[in-house]
């Protein structure tokens, strides 16, 4: 099972990451986004992010040239048709990647692999809606994809050793370290992670402190390299409402459930980092905690 050509779907904050870090290692990439704004968006978050490289001369310019001349953008999924493996990064929707991978199913050829880089869905569900359910697997990244070392590999009772062993030598050979995960609703890191997340925003709502000195904590006092809230518009408060929607429904857990203020938030537009707005504000040189 040789991967030399992949294809990735959505070039949102992890997809144009992923695309990224498969271009700089020599894969030839092809992205798939819904429209041309979209795939113009992605386009210029790998941009800056080598552009950042080349200044901090941890990228020749040569490099990032040849990178970038690696990565096509299209906003037709067929064009994915002759691709060795598909990875999607779309929004975290189940229904929304079993359509995809529905489609992908009729168009690829038998020997693609399909990836999926869900944070809290299960591989079995997408797997269970193609008919290559031994072909489909597990690539969790993470935020942001071009530093964050880990990729969770994940594997269903239906992945077959293969398109395993295929999927932990890709995660390799693109300068990641790889660990195995079984396919459970949050895999390793979001099961301890998101509760986390979720947590501090209840002790939000209890008044417990401001957000500013909430995030402090955590940073001065445990050594985090960003506060919680920090974190959760980095990631983006509609997916980590996502998250938590989907893994409350799973587990049925209070610590999975998501706090009413994340609905809010969502509610108003403010999605976090992304959108310009979130628990701060982004407007700015320095981000401002704006009133919950
Ligand atoms: N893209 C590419 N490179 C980036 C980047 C980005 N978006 N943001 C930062 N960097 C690079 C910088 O260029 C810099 O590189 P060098 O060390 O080579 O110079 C390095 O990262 C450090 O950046 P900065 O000095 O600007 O900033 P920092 O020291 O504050 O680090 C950070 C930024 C790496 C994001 C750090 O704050 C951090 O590790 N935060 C925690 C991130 C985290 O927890 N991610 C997991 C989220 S959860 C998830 O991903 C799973 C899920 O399913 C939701
Ligand atoms: P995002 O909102 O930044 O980007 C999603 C992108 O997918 C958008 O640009 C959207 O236009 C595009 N898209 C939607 N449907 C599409 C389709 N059918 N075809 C092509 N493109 C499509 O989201 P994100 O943060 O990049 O998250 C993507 C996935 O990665 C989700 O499953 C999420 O749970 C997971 N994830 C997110 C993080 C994180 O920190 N944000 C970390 C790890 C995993």
């Amino acid at each position: 099972m040789k991967i030399e050509k992949v294809g990735v779907v959505g070039a949102g904050l992890m997809g144009s990451g992923i695309a990224e870090v498969s271009a700089k290692s020599g894969f030839d990439v092809i992205v798939r986004e819904i429209d041309d704004a979209s795939a113009d968006r992605g386009r210029a978050r790998i941009e800056t992010s080598m552009n950042r490289a080349v200044e901090k001369e941890k990228l020749t310019a040569d490099d990032r040239d040849a990178a970038l001349g690696r990565i096509r953008f299209t906003t037709e999924v067929d064009e994915l048709a002759d691709r060795d493996l598909v990875i999607e990064a779309i929004v975290e929707n189940l229904e929304a990647k079993n359509e995809l991978f529905g489609r992908l199913d009729e168009l690829c050829g038998e020997q693609t692999v399909f990836a999926s880089n869900t944070s809290s869905l299960t591989i079995t569900d997408m797997a269970a809606a193609t008919n290559r359910p031994d072909r489909v697997v597990g690539l969790h990244f993470f935020n942001p994809v071009p530093v964050m070392k880990l990729v969770e590999v994940v594997r269903t009772i239906a992945t077959s050793d293969e398109t395993f062993g295929a999927a932990f030598d890709f995660a390799r050979a693109v300068g990641k370290v790889p660990i195995a995960a079984k396919d459970n609703s949050g895999f390793v890191v979001n099961l301890l992670l998101v509760p986390y997340m979720l947590d501090a925003i209840r002790q939000l709502e209890r008044g417990v402190a401001s957000i500013e000195d909430m995030d402090a904590g955590m940073v001065l006092g445990c050594g985090y390299p960003m506060g919680p809230f920090t974190l959760c518009d980095f990631v983006g408060n509609d997916t980590t409402l996502r998250i938590a929607e989907i893994m409350f429904e799973e587990y049925r857990e209070q610590r999975y459930a998501p706090p009413p203020l994340l609905r809010r938030m969502v509610a108003m537009g403010r999605h976090g980092r992304k959108a310009g707005r979130g628990f701060y504000d982004y407007s700015g040189d320095a981000p401002v905690a704006l009133p919950v």
